[in-house]
């Protein structure tokens, strides 16, 4: 039986890092295990410029803890308007790496994201030009198409005519969370990939409404079926080069979660590459780890793994329930607070 193993160090291909007060609060989490992150422009005000882009990541380098080698990779936020030449200029001198759509009202602070595919063309087009990744939210929220069936929907309508139009452009599909997705990417891979969350691999529909209704299980995209959650696993723990890891860990305070119209989000960032790593061992793969959480993500960005290694060990500790946010005077609750993980990281 394996207790103890060692790879590459791993990065975070979809992370919302936040800002200000939250970020100081969550940031170490990340920081102490990943190498990388994909950082999601959905701020309040979005990231939506290259001088936007350069200020955000001077916040996030000035909350690092001291002596931390953690680089975060900043993305545009795509709205109607956005300006091509100002993308082009962000990824030329190494600002943004990536473009993220959000359809409008999609999710958190989606709000001034996509409405009118027709104007976002100019930027894909661009983007195919000079080699630049596009992460997508796989939504289709119109009123008609029921909330389990929205990222079904937005491949059959969005994503595969954007393909076919932009063949050399390379796609994430975002958090995937249906066995539909997971037969989509694999067609559609090497120009598609996809991050997987550790939630969608754990979690059924089931476990979020059928024992009581639990507000911290409620994401964006919701968590599905069985059968999803089956298709899932068996996609990140195949080794193929299409799936890798990233963890959507998205901090709210209490008072959102709870509210009356509650918002998306898990927070998993404390126990992410842990939970993967229960993940993995209980399909019997922990050997395709690695490719998932530090090869196949450098592979579709066109970026290098990282030189240094992490350990997991196997080693029980129970996840802390909450997160303090400092200077917000607020909580955040983390995935499987309370909970027993069998799999700890132990150098990194
Ligand atoms: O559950 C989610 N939370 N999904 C998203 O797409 C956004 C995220 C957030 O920012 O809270
Ligand atoms: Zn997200």
């Amino acid at each position: 039986m394996t207790t103890r193993i060692t790879i590459k160090r791993p990065d975070d291909w979809h992370l919302h890092i936040r800002d200000h007060d939250m970020m100081r609060a969550c940031l170490p989490y990340t920081a102490r295990v990943f190498g990388r992150a994909i950082c999601m422009p959905n701020l309040i005000p979005p990231v939506r410029t290259m001088a936007d882009g350069v200020a955000y990541r001077e916040r996030i380098l000035a909350a690092l803890p001291k002596g931390s080698k953690f680089k975060p990779l900043i993305t545009c936020y795509l709205t109607d308007d956005t300006d091509p030449d100002d993308v082009e200029r962000g990824h030329r001198e190494g600002v943004f790496t990536a473009v993220k759509m959000y359809p409008a009202n999609a999710t958190t602070n989606s709000a001034a994201g996509v409405t009118d595919y027709a104007k976002i063309e100019r930027v894909l087009a661009r983007m195919e030009k000079i080699g630049m990744r596009f992460l997508i939210h796989c939504e289709e929220v119109r009123p008609d198409v029921d909330v389990f069936d929205r990222e079904a929907r937005f491949i059959e309508d969005r994503l595969i005519p954007m393909t076919r139009k932009f063949p050399g452009l390379r796609i994430v599909h975002e958090h995937l969370s249906s066995k539909f997705g997971v037969d989509y990417v694999r067609s559609a891979a090497p120009q598609v990939g996809a991050s997987i969350t550790p939630y969608h691999l754990e979690l059924n529909r089931t476990d979020w409404l059928g024992h009581g209704n639990r507000p911290y299980m409620y994401v964006a995209p919701v968590i599905k079926r069985e059968a999803d959650r089956l298709a899932l696993r068996d996609a990140a723990t195949s080794g193929e080069a299409c799936f890798f890891l990233g963890t959507d860990s998205a901090p709210h305070p209490i008072a959102r979660k709870l509210a009356q119209v509650g918002i998306p989000g898990i927070f998993n960032a404390p126990c992410a590459m842990e939970t993967y790593a229960k993940v993995f061992e209980e399909e019997g793969k922990l050997d395709k780890l690695e490719a998932f959480a530090s090869l196949n993500g450098p592979k579709h960005y066109g970026l290098h793994p990282n030189a240094d290694t992490i350990t997991l060990e196997k080693r029980s500790w129970t996840v802390p329930v909450a997160m303090k946010v400092e200077g917000l005077d607020e909580l955040a609750m983390i995935y499987k607070g309370g909970e027993t993980i069998a799999w700890q990281v132990v150098e990194c």
